[in-house]
Order: C-alpha cells, then structure tokens, then sequence
C-alpha cells in the first residue's frame, strides 16, 4: 500500500536517493508513483502512472540537483491511478504526500470550495493538502497548522510535507499510518518503512501518534500535540540492505520460500527448546479468539486447530475486518491473539485496540520488530523471518504456524495432556523439520509438472479435512495472487454440497489428506470429483503413497511427521506449485496486479 519516503540533506542528490527508497517501498504494492523536489527555486513535482521506471525516464531528462524530495508509490483508493490523482499534491503553499485515508474529505471538500479552494483530483489527499494550506493560511505557522489540520481529520495517514517558504524542510505526522524517522550521514529522513532508507542508514526512530517532526538536513526535531519539544532516543535496525536483494534467486517469493527451513528451525530452537511462554497462562482465560487478515488469517485455522485438538481449549477464528466491530464478544477473560507479518494492518490493529478496551489480554504474533502491532499488544511474539518483500507471503505465513504450534505444545503442557513420550515424538519432529522442509522445497521438477498440468486451466479446486483443510486455503489464495488463477478451497466433506457442480473433464482439483483418521474419508472425496472428471492432484504423506493410482493423476508424497509440523510441510508444495504456476501463466510473480503487502487502510 502507498509508500512515502521525505530526505533533506546537504548534498543535491535528494531526488536519486528518495527514488531508490521508494524502489525499496515497491514490495509494499501501487500502481502510480511521484516526487516533488525543491530545485534551488521552485517546489517542482513530477508523477507517472504505472511502474517507478516511468518516473526515473521523465527524471532522466530534467536537471534533478535538489537538497530536498518528498516522493510517493500510490495504490488507488480515491480515483483511478493516473498523473492528476497521484501524489504529491500541493495546494497553495503547501506540498505533501500521505499514506492513509482521509474518510471526512467529502465534507471537507465542501468546506473548502465554500472557501474558494478549486480542485483537479478524485483524491481524499488533495483535500487534506488544501485543508493544511488553509490552517497554515489561518495560523502562519507551519507546525501549528498540522496541528491544526489533524484535529480535523478524520482516518488513517502519514504526512511528509514541504511548505513553499521553506522547501529545504520536511514536515512529518502520523496517526494510524506508519513512518519512521531515519538519520544519515549526509541528511535525515521520514519514510514509511525501514527498507525505504536501510541503504543510507540504519538508525532511526518511531513517531507516536499525535506526534510531530521538524527535519532539516541537521536537527531532527519531535514534537508533541501542544508543541512542547520531546526527547527521542534512536533505534538501530537490525535488518540489513542485504536482506532486501535476491542474492542470485529469481524472484523474492523463491528466495524467501528457501529462507523457511532455517526459519522454522529457528522458531522452535527459540520458543520450544529454550523458551515456554510462562507468562501465558491458558487457564486464566475462558477462551481464546484469533484475528487477523489474509494469510495470516489462514495460520491463524492452523492455530486454531492445534490449540483445539491438542491444547483443549475453545478457539474462534474470525476476520479483523469483522472481529473490529463485535465488541460483544470480547470479556476480560478473552485471550486474543493477533496475528500479523508487517505489524501494521489496518483492520488488525483495529481489532486488538478494541479487545484492550473491553480489558482482554492481547498476544500478538509478528514479523516486523517495532511495527505499531508489536508495540500495542500486551506480549508481542516474534516471528524472527527477516524482512519479506514478495507481496505473497511465504515465511511469513509458516512462521507464524510455527509460533502457533509451539503455542499449542505449551497449552497441552499447561492443561496435563502433554505425556512424556508424546513430548519426545513432537520434539524429535520439531528438530528434524529443517531437513526434511529442504527436501520438500528441493522437488522443484515436479512442481514444475504439475504446474504444467493447470496452467492453462481458469479454475482450480482445492480440498482437505481437518488441518489439511485449513493449508488448503492458504494453497488456493497463493495460487490466486500470483497466477490470477481462479481457484476454490473446500472442506472436503463439503464441496458435495454444491460446488461440485463445478467440476467438469479436467478440472484440476489438489487435494490434501495428511491427517491419518480423515484420509479415507477424503478419499472418498476425491473419489467423487474424479468420477466427474476431474484432473487429481494428490498430496499425501509417504504412508500412503502405494495406494493412490487410482484416483490421482499427479501425486505429491511428504514426509510423515506430526500435525505440528505437517502443515508447514505441506504449504511449502503449495507455494512452490503457486510459483511455477505463475511463471508459466508469465505473472509478476513478486509484485501481483492490485495487491499490496501492507494493507494499512481500512
Ligand atoms: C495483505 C497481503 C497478504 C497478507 C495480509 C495480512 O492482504 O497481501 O499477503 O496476508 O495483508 O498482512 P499482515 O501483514 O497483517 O500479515
């Protein structure tokens, strides 16, 4: 979702750095990109629809030496992607971009033209432009004008913002939308994420909301909403540039669907061998509701179905998008846990302030160190993944079943139904995971195949019981995202009851059935699309794999381990069969049309 990136700094190549930034916010998805630099006279502004490479061609032609740019990459809400509704925007003195939704621009816009004010966008930005410009017409000062102007705000946003008097000094708030302040050697910075400037620098400092910045190249100065200075101290990132290259991959979603084994290790080294979560306890709580958006929603039913089956303990899963506005459900004896890669999803956030509200202890469980997620929850758990820029979340998502799985073995431990010997199996599992999640990632070629088998296809069924049930969605929404593909994922038992009347002669339909008590009943399933034509592909653990000729066309065999780990096993056959789906189908596999990494709008 939309990327700012503002650097003021003594040297006049301002406006390269600020786009090599925003080419590190391209992970974050858009579909229009802009930058406004000051020349040594003027604020000028240069957008272009379509890829960051459009914007560097127009750059090329112009003299571009600038002490300070404030730039954009902006996925559309309010109007088409196009020139007029890309960012920055200025109206009368001011200049700004933002990451956000205003939601009271309509009135806004009103209030405004009643004033005098003209407008040439659809945008929701261009209003809180013109807005600011009228505070800092009304106050004469520019701090208090953003001040002034967020309290009539409603919504998400993160400003960077120059004023006409004093293009050398970028302006800087937040509510809702994340940036970070970042200090250089040559200048300073306020971006929205630490990828945008780790090329420069890697200290750096989070705003509050309700907090403002004065940055000029020198003196990074914070302010709180009655304009008293206030102390900050600087953080030192401990992700790298390095970490954000493909380092010989062919895309990010492969590199970092390699990274899982050594990440998955990691996570039980951490949290199983040398960590056990005793400042949870499940027994405080009458029940336990897990939220979170996408594919994180989707471990969150991994989760689910490990805390219920093995922990004993009641678990509901619910969107956040939903959960934000259910307050009734949410007593203090609720256990949430959140559930979020990037930290900063919207309709998360949303949902765990809510439950902190109505007195509910929040767990979160995230990838991004210091995102608002990890800051606000009453115990944030660490996935460790290292940063993940393929807008298809790989490691993100099996981490985090990881953690749900570690979790799990901690409820079972603390409800007695962990035996010794039950204990000693799951660990010697755990502790093999990396080797065998190699081996399953290294079968390349035969996902390749059967990629080859439903390239051409439009609809792809997925089914599956019990936790292979909830894989299944998370192998269907991969498939989805980067090969446009249309596909389905079903509770086995349940695509009779309907969608069966979609398959027709070759309809591909990947079936899971690693769970050893559902495996015949979803053979039966199979069963049941095959006799209507269907093309099986079949993902089963090596217990079975004598047994399948008859109803499967192409046959994927995992190594048999525990519930614990088997999922992580499995999605891993997914992705890389999303993958090379997509390649053939010619996708930008890393960069999916519409869609962005971080949702930080409602
Ligand atoms: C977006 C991404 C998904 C992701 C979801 C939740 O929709 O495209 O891949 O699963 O947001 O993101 P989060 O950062 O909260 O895990």
């Amino acid at each position: 979702m939309c990327g700012i990136i503002g650097y003021t700094t003594r040297k006049n190549n301002s406006v390269e750095v600020a786009l090599n930034g925003l080419k590190n916010l391209e992970y974050r998805g858009y579909d229009s990109s802009g930058i406004a630099f000051f020349d040594g006279q003027n604020v000028d502004i240069v957008k272009s629809k379509g890829k960051i490479s459009n914007l560097d061609e127009k750059l090329a032609t112009m003299n571009t030496d600038s002490c300070c740019a404030i730039a954009h990459t902006r996925w559309a809400t309010h109007g088409e992607p196009n020139e007029t509704n890309a960012h920055p925007h200025h109206v009368g003195d001011v200049t700004l971009v933002h990451n956000g939704i205003i939601e009271n621009y309509a009135e806004l816009k009103e209030e405004l033209i009643s004033k005098g004010y003209t407008f040439q966008s659809e945008t929701d930005t261009e209003v809180a432009t013109a807005y600011l410009d009228y505070c800092y017409k009304q106050t004469g000062d520019k701090l208090k004008a953003l001040v002034e102007a967020t309290k009539g705000l409603r919504g998400s946003y993160a400003f960077d913002v120059i004023y006409n008097d004093e293009p050398a000094t970028i302006y800087a708030t937040r509510k809702d939308s994340p940036l970070v302040i970042g200090y250089a050697h040559d200048g300073n910075f306020a971006a929205s994420d630490i990828s945008a400037i780790l090329n420069y620098t890697n200290k750096y400092s989070l705003i509050n909301e309700g907090e403002f910045v004065k940055i000029t190249r020198d003196i990074v100065t914070f302010y709180d909403s009655d304009l008293n200075e206030i102390e900050k101290k600087s953080q030192t990132a401990s992700w790298d540039a390095a970490q954000y290259q493909k380092n010989g991959y062919d895309h990010f979603m492969l590199k970092e669907i390699y990274e899982q084994p050594k990440a998955i290790a990691g996570i039980f080294d951490r949290y199983y061998t040398n960590c056990t979560y005793s400042d949870i306890d499940f027994k405080s709580f009458d029940k336990i509701h897990i939220v979170a958006c996408g594919s994180a929603m989707h471990a969150a039913l991994v989760g689910k179905y490990l805390l219920q089956t093995y922990g004993k303990i009641p678990v509901m899963v619910e969107v956040a998008s939903e959960y934000r506005y259910n307050e009734e459900l949410i007593t203090p004896s609720t256990l949430l846990i959140v559930v979020s890669q990037s930290g900063e999803t919207a309709d998360t956030i949303a949902a765990l302030r809510l439950a902190k509200e109505k007195g509910a202890y929040v767990v979160g469980i995230v990838n991004a160190v210091g995102s608002t997620i990890s800051r606000e929850v009453d115990k944030c758990i660490y996935t460790y993944a290292g940063p993940e820029i393929a807008v298809a979340t790989t490691k993100g998502y099996t981490t985090q079943v990881a953690v749900f799985s570690t979790l799990a073995l901690m409820a079972m431990k603390q409800n007695g139904v962990l035996t010794d010997e039950k204990a000693q199996e799951i660990k010697e599992d755990l502790l093999s995971i990396e080797s065998k999640l190699q081996n399953v990632i290294d079968n390349r070629d035969l996902y390749l195949d059967i990629a080859k088998d439903i390239y051409t296809h439009n609809d792809v069924f997925f089914i599956g019981r019990g936790i292979d049930s909830a894989v299944c969605m998370e192998g269907s929404l991969k498939l989805k995202e980067i090969s446009y593909t249309h596909s389905e994922s079903y509770s086995a038992g349940e695509l009779k009851h309907g969608t069966i009347s979609l398959i027709e002669e070759g309809t591909p339909v990947i079936s899971i059935a690693t769970d050893e008590k559902l495996y015949e009943k979803t053979v039966s399933n199979i069963k049941e699309t095959k006799a209507r034509g269907s093309f099986s592909i079949f993902v089963t653990t090596d217990m079975h794999k004598d047994q399948c000729s008859e109803f499967s066309d192409k046959l994927v065999v995992l190594p048999k381990t525990t519930d614990f780990t088997e999922p992580i096993l499995t999605v891993a056959a997914l992705q890389l069969i999303a993958y090379e789906t997509a390649k053939l189908r010619g996708c930008d596999i890393d960069k999916p049309r519409n869609l962005a990494k971080s949702v930080t709008v409602e």
